[in-house]
């Protein structure tokens, strides 16, 4: 394990002590992101975004961060999203913090606790371990406030779940969740968001220099590199968006899968699966207006990945948190993009607040 290191000039001491116990005990590889001396005074933001920065792009595993308090670290590491930086004083809440708040960096006050308890805070903070399930959901409920905030500047080692908070998003939304909202409507709408939705979700597409020739003189611009795009409706209700996205990004091309919910056990059932022959080499946003459980998403990205798909993205329309922490934990290496992240599933697996099927809803089946 890779343990980034800081302190400021208070807790430089506590810093020393703390690294060459995590040599001894051979807890980990210790990188010292300083500061380097006690005899100049140094500002705890500038050590906390290193350390922070660290954690969050995975360069190192977990951080330990020290100053006077250990309270202007935990402030400012908490800053960097990914970053989630647990101030603890005990040995029972260091625990809890990787347990229940899977915290990636470990704050303390050389000030308020001496060295023999901070060494036992860290070997009980290091040992423990991220429980998921419940935890997961909340958790991922933090990461999605993230991401709303700053959807693409997270510098994130697994998924991102990215919230379109856009007020014309937003606004279309709460339309059809209306109960009463006709399936003309309905269908409309879905394209609409579906299509306002593309330009954050493909934000991160890879450009390169073109040369062109305006009317006036020769330029260099930028255009999408590669293979460009594939969409990949789930069915039914994945269709109800592509026509959306298709206006915005004409040229890509579009795959299907064919999956139901078994409404007894709702785990997803096959029954159609074709995709783009170089899907390999394209960026593959799978569609499907509802997320879940998250078995169907999960089911539709495990068969793209069969197929050779690599770069993945999942664009919903509502989600729910089981949904969001089921594709994150399935797999780490997929965004999810969503309008609107809800409440809960009920007992039938529906979201709520939700909108009721958006298969029915989309095509009039009810
Ligand atoms: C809906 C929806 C998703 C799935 C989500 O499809 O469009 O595919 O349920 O649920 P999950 O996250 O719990 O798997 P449904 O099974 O109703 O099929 P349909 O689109 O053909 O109506
Ligand atoms: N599928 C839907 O269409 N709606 C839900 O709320 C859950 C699954």
């Amino acid at each position: 394990m890779k343990i980034a290191i800081g302190s400021d000039h208070a807790a430089f001491s506590l810093k020393k002590i703390l690294k060459e116990h995590i040599r001894e005990k051979g807890l980990g590889e210790v990188v010292d992101m300083g500061t380097d001396t006690d005899s100049t005074p140094s500002d705890y933001p500038d050590i906390a975004f290193r350390v922070g920065e660290a954690v969050a792009a995975g360069t190192a595993d977990r951080g330990v961060l020290l100053c006077g308090t250990g309270v202007g670290m935990s402030i400012a590491a908490n800053k960097i999203p990914g970053a989630y930086a647990a101030h603890c004083h005990d040995v029972e809440t260091a625990k809890l913090s990787r347990r229940h708040n899977n915290s990636n960096i470990l704050t303390m006050g050389a000030r308020i606790i001496g060295a023999p308890l901070a060494e036992k805070i860290l070997d009980a903070w290091l040992a423990a371990s991220f429980e998921g399930g419940r935890h997961a959901i909340r958790t991922g409920k933090i990461e999605a406030c993230e991401n709303k905030i700053c959807p693409a500047c997270r510098p994130s080692k697994h998924g991102r779940t990215v919230i379109f908070d856009h007020p014309l998003v937003q606004h279309k939304v709460s339309i059809i969740r209306d109960k009463n909202t006709p399936v003309k409507t309905f269908r409309e709408l879905v394209q609409e968001i579906a299509g306002l939705m593309v330009y954050e979700s493909t934000r991160n597409l890879p450009l390169v220099k073109v040369k062109v020739e305006t009317p006036l003189t020769e330029t260099e611009a930028y255009a999408l590199e590669g293979k460009k795009l594939a969409i990949v409706p789930v069915l039914r209700a994945g269709l109800g968006m592509v026509d959306g996205i298709l206006q915005i990004v004409p040229n890509a091309k579009v795959g299907h899968i064919g999956l139901y919910r078994d409404p007894e056990t709702l785990n997803p059932v096959e029954y159609y699966c074709k995709l783009p022959g170089d899907i390999s080499e394209r960026d593959i946003f799978i569609l499907d207006p509802m997320l879940a459980t998250g078995g169907s998403a999960s089911a539709a990205i495990s068969l793209v990945k069969e197929k050779g798909g690599k770069k993945i993205s999942l664009v919903s329309i509502i989600a729910a948190p089981e949904g969001v922490a089921r594709v994150h934990e399935d797999h780490p290496d997929v965004d999810i993009f969503t309008a609107a992240l809800d409440s809960h599933l009920d007992k039938n697996g529906y979201i709520v607040p939700g909108l009721g099927d958006a298969g029915d809803r989309l095509f009039g089946t009810k």
